[in-house]
């Protein structure tokens, strides 16, 4: 069928469901701040305009980098030193039978390349809901079928694991895993983990282990990589700068693919043909990589006494409300309260930010069960910020019940 011109230039089918509800809030938000009002943005997870502040080490080595002037290409697979770091870092986290390592810019590029390359249309992924909306968008682009499976709210957001076993079919080609998760700030369990990567192996599917947030666990708790727990299944672990290292500007992430390598060769291709098409990765940046992983980590206990005590705050403050619940995060840095009211989140955000100036982004930009609504917010402002946003929330509620 050809396309609608009559308009103008027609845009191609396969954006129309590429939706990315972290920034789309942003464009009400722009328009209420124009008119003068207060915005409190507890919308998007970027640590750095909240004062959060990486390693002195990773900017020298990245400033010298640019001083040295390698400022050309770089390898497309990423540059050795990089690479190297990121084996020890694969090393640290157990992850088993590592078997090919790349750089992107952005966990996101990585992730983007790996669906591509695997994925046809018409074939599906299973993807948690709620979840990091990239992969949904993704999956739109490449007319593939995204088969949300069911975080289970009761059970502190533990993936429903029985929900996964019940979806897969022939055309299943990966499980997206996010641990912690966006946005619900949950930690899976490792009972949880070996009983999907056990399912990924029987049904011969990759696993996206997305572990960008895996140093940013709170009260102590333990990060259990999926990579760590079986041999013989092929797992994608995600990692990146942006969060654990904070420079999510710097756009560099990392993919290490894991697995039986016998079976891996003609997929490793496929991902490399899509490297070698981009070039490469941005190449000064990635002179951070091992500045980050072999340097100190003192930013890291910093950041996440800073963020128990957001977290603390915001729990005590919306568990308080009538009418809001939210279970408490274990990691990342995000909440995701649920909203027991006769309300449309989409609307109910909306109007949150028009009366109180406080930008979150609605469930429904990242999956939840039918029947039930949600809001995100993030837990990176500053205590004061995060208290009126939460009087905000308060007094909105009350007035509209
Ligand atoms: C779960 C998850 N994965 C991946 C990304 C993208 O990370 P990057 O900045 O490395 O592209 C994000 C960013 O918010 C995220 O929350």
């Amino acid at each position: 069928m050809p396309k609608p011109t009559e308009r103008g230039i027609a845009p191609a089918r396969r954006v129309r469901d590429v939706k990315y509800a972290v920034r789309d809030v942003v464009v009400l938000a722009e328009q209420l701040a124009a008119e003068g009002r207060r915005m409190l943005y507890l919308n998007i997870g970027d640590p750095n305009p909240f004062g959060f502040r990486p390693p002195e080490a990773m900017i020298t080595a990245v400033k010298e980098a640019m001083d040295a002037n390698l400022n050309g290409y770089a390898p497309s697979d990423g540059i050795d030193a990089a690479l190297q770091a990121i084996g020890r870092e694969t090393a640290r986290k157990g992850v088993r039978s590592p078997v090919y390592t790349w750089t992107g810019n952005g966990a996101s590029e990585v992730i983007d390349m790996a669906l591509t390359a695997l994925v046809d249309p018409g074939e599906n992924v299973l993807t948690p809901s709620p979840g990091y909306p990239l992969y949904t968008a993704l999956l739109a682009k490449l007319e593939a079928e995204n088969r949300p499976y069911q975080l289970d709210e009761d059970n502190g957001w533990q993936p429903d694991v029985d929900d996964i076993a019940s979806q897969i079919d022939a055309r299943t080609r990966a499980i997206v895993v996010i641990n912690p998760n966006n946005p619900t700030g949950s930690v899976s369990s490792e009972e949880t983990l070996r009983a999907i990567v056990d399912l990924a192996a029987e049904n011969d599917l990759v696993v996206f282990a997305d572990e960008i947030y895996d140093r940013l666990l709170f009260d102590g708790k333990e990060h259990t990589a999926l990579g760590s727990l079986r041999d013989d299944a092929t797992v994608l672990t995600l990692g990146g700068l942006s969060k654990n290292w904070i420079v999510p500007g710097f756009r560099i992430g990392w993919g290490v693919l894991g697995g039986d390598p016998d079976r891996l060769g003609d997929y490793v291709e496929a991902i490399q043909q899509l490297g070698r098409a981009r070039l490469s990765a941005n190449h000064p940046e990635q002179y951070g990589i091992p500045a980050a992983i072999d340097g100190d980590q003192s930013h890291l206990a910093e950041m996440i006494t800073g963020l128990e005590a957001r977290r603390d705050l915001a729990m005590e403050r919306l568990n308080g409300i009538d009418g809001i619940s939210c279970v408490v995060p274990e990691g990342a840095f995000y909440a995701f309260p649920r909203l027991h009211l006769d309300v449309e989140d989409g609307q109910w955000c909306a109007e949150l930010m028009r009366e109180t100036g406080v930008v979150v982004v609605p469930g429904s930009g990242f999956g939840q069960k039918p029947g039930t609504q949600h809001f995100r917010i993030v837990l990176l402002p500053p205590l004061d910020v995060l208290s009126d946003a939460c009087d905000g929330i308060a007094a909105f509620t009350t007035r509209t019940t």
